[in-house]
């Protein structure tokens, strides 16, 4: 079969465009000791090495891996995810290394996603910071975190490109964003691995899913992806190419398949593309199973697929214990040539030479560091600063936030008193009791006896629902009042209050995998709730708790203000309690765009011209009969207690002069309200005419300034060739001379514009 050469010939060429990559970096002393080992290995032994076994405290797919401590003693297994602690730990790796002929340690890695003990706010949340920095820093902290806990592999930065909301694992990626999306991943890496992967505190990062995962047809979980070459360079990659520039040591390939060939089996991807061409160097794990689900593909039968997965790149086998099955037999009957092997298991070895176990195979296994690193008070304020700046304000009407401290507040809602729900999905080592509930929060901080409590409804009232999302730890109880019961509560508690503070949204388990949702607006009785608030003619904030953009029409237009919390993490408790009390003035911007109906999705602020743009007096254009084309809210949105201002944009020249030149491109903005408060201003850049089409805008840079009330502050953004390149007719990567328009502003919709040439 040769199936994994399919899609080679049509890709070849858009690789030009990536920049060439140094060489292969030699280290001479790493080979020699790597090539001595594996001297003295068997066959049995380095296929050992490729097999990564789940053991331990989660499950995160189909199956669950079985006797894996006999196996690590019988060589059989060279990592484990899903355990951790100095204990286990230590206990498992004592068994690598005292009962195994070649005592070679393992790796122990585990998804940390966003944040180990110490639970940041979800990464879509995160990346609605457009911190750079913050989001380095929880990226530091969790690998400080986990190293004292005796892991050395996160399964994390995942840097999907996601344009559809449905899909639930919008909530561990940041948004539809190419640019913002490759700043992040470059962040993250830098943050989990720092400068020298041997130091005691970073970690091996892997970046995920290889490839394209977010682009799953109809948003649903695992499914195919289809998708142009132009795309998938343009929009897609590049920030796994990101990643990988900045050093991720490890790559994890996904789930579903890319025109025709599943990526575990895509030898185009995970050699031609990664390795040959962007020049990875490290190792390649599959996803849960994937070795495993290629059957289901339908590519080859057990053998067929061992092979497959082998040839096409990967090096590790998570849980199908396939490759243990399979590769001697194939090798041993001369259908597999053994240097395939090989090469595999170096690159472990390699991945575990780098993190210095081969010196000290329990350098991150200690106590007194747990003890000491983990959830320290330096971290946890780390993580009440992450959830205040990723939280998006998506409406403010007469100013209702923030609340007054003395007045009559009727707080409502499922997730008032919630604590599990804030910490998210994969937070699979966080300890929901140590949030603080928002009603916690609020009592430590706060003395008001006029604060009430009504529950008002339960998260969801749809039974097949919570059926399928409890077995896998959501735990959704149904109140015994009924729900007429709760909404009286809750109504007679508004009519007594000044203001009404709804807490809604999805339970955590209605985001992440395996959790697409057809429809992306709250729980109807969440909405019976809001449309019984609202009939009191008291004004109503709705707090929102969620792992993706929600549609919200009927909110939007009936409710006073709305604040975007999504999962907040350890702190969110405190941090939304800062945030509705002016404490901290809310500045996130959102980077995945909210759509007013299912119906838009695929939507995104970087859309193409048609030719026939939309004219509401004209029918024959591009619209639809029954909605605007425009989002709810647009990418890059979000309000904050004061207002800005933005003067024209001034440009120092209007042309530039060849590939070496530049312009600078500066606006002055002005603090326009009554409070300090910081700002987003974002640069979007427009190619006029091209070989071939260009979006009508696209990031190219940001940033945030923070201004008192009544101050200006100018920034300024250059702009040169480098940021104005794309792959022209001929899959070249390059620039085009002609008109250009940039724009500048706090959101992509909303901006200031001027032209400019390329000569
Ligand atoms: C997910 C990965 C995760 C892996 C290990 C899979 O189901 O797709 O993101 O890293 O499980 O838990």
């Amino acid at each position: 079969m040769n199936l994994c050469k399919t899609i080679v010939a049509s890709c070849l060429t858009a690789a030009i465009g990536f920049t060439a990559i140094a060489q292969k970096k030699t280290d001479p002393k790493m080979d020699a000791f790597i090539s001595n080992l594996m001297g003295k290995m068997t066959l049995d032994e380095k296929i050992g090495q490729l097999n990564l076994p789940s053991i331990g405290f989660d499950i995160t797919g189909p199956i669950l891996s079985e006797g894996v401590e006999e196996k690590i003693q019988q060589g059989m297994v060279g990592g484990v995810f899903n355990t951790y602690t100095p204990t286990a730990v230590r206990k498992l790796q004592q068994y690598a290394v005292n009962k195994t002929r070649l005592k070679i340690p393992l790796l122990f890695g585990y998804d940390v996603i966003h944040g180990h003990k110490t639970i940041f706010p979800i990464p879509l949340g995160l990346s609605s910071s457009w911190d750079m920095p913050l989001i380095e820093q929880t990226a530091r902290t969790a690998a400080e975190e986990a190293t004292a806990d005796g892991l050395n592999w996160v399964f994390s930065p995942m840097v999907d490109i996601a344009r559809d909301p449905r899909w639930g694992r919008v909530s561990e990626g940041s948004g539809e964003d190419t640019w913002l999306g490759s700043q992040i991943a470059r962040a993250m890496v830098k943050g989990y691995q720092g400068n020298d992967l041997a130091a005691k505190n970073t970690v091996l990062a892997c970046v995920k899913h290889f490839a394209l995962y977010g682009a799953v047809e109809a948003g649903r979980d695992y499914n195919v992806v289809d998708m142009s070459e132009r795309k998938m360079f343009e929009y897609y990659l590049p920030p796994y190419k990101a990643a990988i520039d900045a050093g991720a040591a490890t790559v994890m390939s996904s789930f579903n398949e890319i025109n025709g060939v599943p990526a575990a089996a895509n030898q185009w991807l995970l050699t031609d593309l990664l390795r040959k061409q962007w020049g990875f160097d490290g190792m390649v794990a599959t996803d849960y199973t994937a070795i495993m689900e290629l059957m289901n593909h339908g590519v080859g039968n057990e053998e067929e697929v061992a092979k497959l997965a082998l040839v096409a790149g990967n090096d590790m086998d998570m849980v199908s214990e396939i490759f243990l099955k399979r590769l001697k037999q194939l090798v041993n009957e001369k259908k597999l040539n053994v240097s395939y092997v090989d090469l595999a298991c170096r690159r472990v070895l390699e991945a575990k030479y780098k993190l210095g176990l081969f010196t000290d195979p329990y350098r991150y296994v200690s106590e007194s560091r747990a003890k000491k690193e983990i959830m320290n008070a330096a971290k946890l304020q780390l993580a009440k600063e992450a959830a205040e700046k990723s939280m998006v304000l998506l409406k403010n009407e007469n100013d209702v936030l923030p609340l007054k401290a003395d007045a009559s507040i009727a707080f409502v809602g499922p997730l008032v008193k919630d604590q599990r729900d804030l910490i998210g999905n994969w937070s699979g080592a966080g300890d929901w009791k140590k949030a603080a509930s928002f009603w916690d929060a609020i009592q430590a901080q706060y003395l008001n006896n006029k604060f009430v409590y009504a529950k008002g409804c339960n998260i969801t009232d749809d039974q097949k629902i919570i059926n399928k999302l409890n077995p896998h730890d959501a735990q959704i109880v149904l109140d015994n009042k009924t729900p007429q019961q709760l909404i009286d509560e809750a109504v007679a508690a508004a009519k007594n209050a000044n203001v009404v503070v709804a807490f809604l949204g999805e339970p955590f388990g209605m985001s992440g995998e395996a959790a697409s949702r057809s429809d992306i607006s709250l729980p109807e009785n969440q909405q019976a709730l809001l449309k019984a608030l609202k009939a009191t003619g008291k004004p109503v904030v709705l707090v929102l708790m969620n792992g993706r953009p929600l549609t919200l029409q009927w909110e939007n237009n009936n409710l006073n203000a709305i604040l975007e919390t999504w999962f907040a993490g350890t702190k969110a408790g405190e941090a939304i309690t800062d945030v509705l009390f002016g404490k901290y003035n809310p500045s996130g911007k959102l980077s995945m765009t909210f759509p007013r109906s299912v119906g838009q999705i695929p939507i995104y602020y970087n859309a193409k011209s048609t030719g026939r743009p939309i004219d509401e007096q004209q029918k024959y254009t591009s619209k639809y009969l029954d909605i605007p084309n425009t989002p709810l809210y647009p990418f890059g949105y979000g309000l904050s207690y004061t207002t800005f201002n933005y003067s024209a944009i001034q440009l120092d020249k209007t042309t530039i002069n060849g590939a070496n030149d530049k312009l600078t491109a500066s606006i002055t903005i002005t603090n326009t309200g009554n409070v300090a408060g910081q700002e987003t201003a974002q640069l979007y850049i427009r190619d006029m005419v091209g070989s071939v089409t260009r979006p009508l805008k696209e990031l190219k840079g940001f940033q945030k300034v923070t201004l008192k009330p009544g101050e200006s502050k100018t920034v300024s953004f250059t702009i040169s060739p480098a940021d104005l390149m794309f792959y022209d007719i001929n899959m070249k990567y390059t620039y085009e001379p002609g008109a250009f328009k940039v724009f500048i502003g706090g959101n992509s919709q909303e901006v200031k514009e001027a032209d400019f040439k390329v000569e």
